[in-house]
């Protein structure tokens, strides 16, 4: 994987972390988006490691890893019910089609589970930080504005 692409995949999927949460009033929204920050954040993580800003700690990229996994299989009860809020950036489309977006966020839990086994040096961080920014894209491409 080049480096280019890597780092496409990781700033579009981390995209708008910070800013987004500032003045949502409805609570279930800011739930799911806490959630999506969570996994954001392990991404970060990654791919900090994946760039070599951060020393590799095969431990604590499994640990991210598992972390993703746990937030995955959350994310559809999160979505599940269609609320909406002015700040959010959910699409209709999602409740139009739950069991696809359901299937999106399973694919993401069941590689990010096979991760938090599988990660033991740091040759395996650029292509699980691929991996992982494939299903995020994959989603956000049809569900996010
Ligand atoms: C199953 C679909 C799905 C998957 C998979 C997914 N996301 Fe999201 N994500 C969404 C949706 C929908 C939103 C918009 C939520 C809203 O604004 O109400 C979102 C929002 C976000 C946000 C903005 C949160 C905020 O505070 O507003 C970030 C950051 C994010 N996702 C990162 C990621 C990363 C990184 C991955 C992959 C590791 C990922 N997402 C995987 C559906 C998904």
């Amino acid at each position: 994987m080049r480096q280019t692409s890597l780092l496409a995949t990781l700033g579009l999927c981390l995209a708008g972390a910070a800013l987004a949460h500032t003045g949502v009033k409805n609570a279930a929204v800011m739930a799911r988006m806490n959630g999506m920050s969570a996994i954001a954040a392990e991404m970060k993580t990654l791919g900090e490691m994946a760039k070599g800003k951060t020393p590799f700690d095969a431990a604590a990229a499994r640990a991210a890893a598992a972390s993703i996994a746990r937030h995955a299989a959350e994310t559809p009860a999160l979505f599940e019910a269609e609320e909406d809020d002015p700040k959010s950036e959910a699409k209709p489309e999602i409740w139009q089609d739950f069991a696809d977006f359901t299937a999106k966020s399973n694919e993401l839990e069941t590689i990010a589970e096979g991760l938090a086994e599988s990660i033991q040096v740091e040759a395996d961080l650029r292509p699980a930080v691929a991996a992982l920014g494939g299903t995020c894209q994959s989603c956000h491409k049809l569900y996010r504005e």
